[in-house]
């Protein structure tokens, strides 16, 4: 059976261990000597598609970085054919799209595993970075920790929260209550038996987390509602203040890129407590230990 990674939990708890555990081959074997992976883009990326082309790259494969305008997913032709193309050439297809449907259709059409590198609602790759980084700085074990994520509750935060719940973390989450987490990803989280409160009150969430996690305030494609989101989440700001009330030793996580002086402040992400540059290196394993994980 193909498999493929439209968001974390297209793995299984026990997947999304292995595939961490293979993240940290730092001399992984050539699984993909003389095939190509395919990166389509649809909107920019500088940590994806370095750490995604390297990773191919690193595993003996060969990547092809597509930009959406040079192929024309559903213009100049269907999402379906532009999978079933890629998947003639091609052992896998990475993509980051607008529309996260693209990915669903691309997956009913691909006889090769297709790679969410980001969509409006989900980044799978970077949840397995961000739990890459917090494994290496706590040590292996991540049961019982506590993360607080503060701001937008987006495609990186749906990840994220899903991610915890399966490996064990608990999530406070402050948001306003006009950009909580979606209903059924809350269920979900249940469902894995994770630990996941929903406050609008960003000094209630950080109380004794162990880490505080934002993403920024107008994600690519949501530009058109800059104006009301800036206003919306201006509570929300990461700043000293706010690091102070977490437990001592918390550290300070973001996806990149970041938008200093809005959801963060300079002093936070350029500070001693910010792991931002390991978190953005960890996408690198994220990737390889995916690809080690499908074609081992
Ligand atoms: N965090 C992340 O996905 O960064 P890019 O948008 O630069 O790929
Ligand atoms: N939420 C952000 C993440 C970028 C990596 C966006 O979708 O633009």
């Amino acid at each position: 059976m193909t498999r493929h990674l439209l968001d974390i939990d297209d793995l299984t708890p026990s997947e999304l261990n292995a595939v961490l555990d293979l993240a940290a081959d730092e001399y992984p074997p050539h699984v993909l000597t003389g095939r190509g992976v395919a990166l389509v883009f649809q909107k920019p990326s500088a940590r994806t598609r370095s750490s995604s082309e390297l990773a191919v790259f690193q595993l003996g494969g060969h990547p092809l970085t597509i930009r959406a305008d040079e192929v024309g997913i559903d213009e100049r032709e269907s999402a379906e054919d532009v999978a079933r193309t890629l998947s003639q050439y091609h052992a896998a297809i990475g993509a980051r799209v607008l529309d996260h449907e693209v990915l669903v259709r691309m997956v009913a059409v691909s006889s090769v595993p297709i790679v969410n590198l980001l969509s409006d609602r989900a980044h799978p790759l970077q949840a397995i970075g961000d739990l890459l980084t917090l494994r290496s700085h706590w040590g292996g074990n991540l049961a019982g920790r506590r993360v607080a994520w503060v701001g937008d509750a987006n495609n990186v935060a749906r990840s994220f929260v899903l991610a915890c719940a399966m490996t064990g973390v608990d999530v406070v989450m402050a948001t306003p209550p006009s950009h909580r987490l979606d209903q059924a990803t809350v269920e979900e989280v249940a469902e894995f038996g994770g630990n996941l409160v929903q406050t609008s009150v960003p000094e209630e969430a950080v109380k004794e987390a162990d880490a505080i996690y934002t993403d920024v305030w107008v994600s690519m494609g949501q530009e058109g509602e800059s104006v009301e989101r800036l206003v919306a989440f201006a509570p929300y700001h990461v700043g000293a203040s706010l690091m102070g009330l977490a437990a001592p030793g918390a550290v300070f996580l973001h996806c990149l890129p970041a938008h200093r002086g809005e959801e963060v402040a300079a002093e936070v992400i350029d500070g001693p407590a910010s792991l931002v540059w390991p978190q953005a290196a960890n996408r690198l394993r994220a990737m390889r230990g995916l690809l080690l994980w499908l074609f081992s």
